[in-house]
């Protein structure tokens, strides 16, 4: 039987129901910023030997909240564990980022993608959510995720990280049945993904899109927002008689973030480059909103932080449906205590928005 939730502030702000304070979760919460996970990291050896231990991913996933008084913590784990179970071969280089043995550049490998056996290849990350949720003792809500089938695809495809995204866009214009293949072969790996995250403990869900909004608008309708509407329309909504939100994060948005809010989707994650207020204006009464300081904020003085906290809150407004976020992952130049800063603001200066 699973405890019943001690903090469930997130899961009833996903939902727009009214709470007492903005609750707050950091995208990459767990991370090189904190020592006590460089030193689990070199223990582990890399990244991803440490994303296969479960003790040791649910340690990294538990030690934010140790720290700091989040509403949530977000499993350990990475969106390209997905292809790295089709059979990619992922590696890290120190610097370079992500990059794969295997890419996927033609009609024909892509035709060929295996198609993986999830419960079975992918089941240290099942196994690790289903330790962190032992661990947590219904303290908080665990978020699961994935990447959306473009953002996970940019990888596949260039190999590794980019900047100008010219195979996969060369694809779009040039072969776009063979990259409509693509996001749907990616996408349906990613339905049973999360689902079975889901069933592994997984109160909430979040895709990362973080490259879809470098496309044109009609082509993230295309490929991006098709893909994850698809992955939508497939999941578990519901688990032990509770709601699981799905928040959609689709990095960049800016005004498409209005046809993302029609996917059935319960939330949207902003950037910093579009205002609470606009997004709002928007999504209506839609969809809740997560975000969105600028991570470069963490850099400043505590007063510079609390002054962003202030912004960000005053933007949103009153009223239910907002989550407290960065606009995208904490950096790992970051010093620790600046994050605290930001998480005591917010428990200081959101409960006058809630009345
Ligand atoms: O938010 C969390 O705390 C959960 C864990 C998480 C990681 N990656 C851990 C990680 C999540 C949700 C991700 C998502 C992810 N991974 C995205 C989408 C979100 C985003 O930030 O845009 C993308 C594009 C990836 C792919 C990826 N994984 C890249 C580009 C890198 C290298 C990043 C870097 O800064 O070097 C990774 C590795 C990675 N994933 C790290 C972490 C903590 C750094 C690993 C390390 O060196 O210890």
């Amino acid at each position: 039987m699973t405890a019943a939730l001690k903090n469930d502030l997130l899961l009833r702000a996903l939902m727009r129901q009214p709470v007492p304070r903005t609750p707050t979760w950091i995208m990459r919460q767990a991370g090189r910023y904190l020592p006590e996970y460089r030193e689990v990291r070199a223990e582990a050896g890399d990244f991803m030997s440490l994303c296969r231990n479960p003790d040791l991913a649910c340690e990294v996933t538990l030690q934010p909240l140790r720290r700091y008084d989040l509403d949530a913590a977000i499993l350990f784990s990475d969106i390209l564990t997905v292809p790295d179970a089709m059979g990619l071969g992922l590696y890290f280089v120190a610097g370079e980022g992500p990059k794969f043995r295997n890419p996927v550049r033609t009609a024909n490998a892509i035709r060929n993608l295996r198609i993986p056996d999830v419960e079975k290849e992918l089941s240290y990350v099942f196994e690790a959510m289903r330790t962190v949720r032992r661990e947590l003792n219904g303290d908080v809500p665990l978020i699961g995720f994935a990447g959306s089938p473009f953002t996970v695809g940019t990888y596949m495809v260039e190999g590794g990280s980019s900047r100008s995204f010219s195979t996969i866009k060369g694809l779009a214009a040039e072969a776009p049945d063979v990259l409509d293949e693509l996001m749907n072969t990616i996408a349906n790996t990613t339905i049973e993904y999360l689902n079975a995250q889901i069933d592994a403990g997984a109160q909430a869900v979040q895709i990362f899109d973080t490259w879809g909004a470098t496309l044109e608008p009609d082509d993230f309708r295309r490929f991006s927002l098709a893909s994850m509407q698809k992955i939508i329309d497939g999941l578990t909504r519901e688990r032990d008689g509770r709601k699981v939100p799905v928040i959609l994060f689709t990095k960049g948005a800016g005004a498409l973030l209005a046809d993302l809010a029609d996917t059935g989707c319960d939330a949207l994650g902003v950037d910093w480059t579009t205002d609470l207020a606009t997004a709002r204006e928007f999504v209506g009464d839609k969809v809740a909103l997560q975000g969105n300081l600028d991570p470069a904020v963490l850099r400043e003085s505590p007063d510079t932080i609390r002054q962003g906290v202030a912004a960000t809150l005053a933007s949103f407004g009153t009223g239910p449906g907002h989550i407290f976020n960065l606009g995208h992952g904490i950096t790992p130049d970051i010093d620790p205590d600046h994050l605290g800063v930001l998480i005591d603001a917010v428990k200081e200066l959101s409960p006058a928005y809630h009345t």
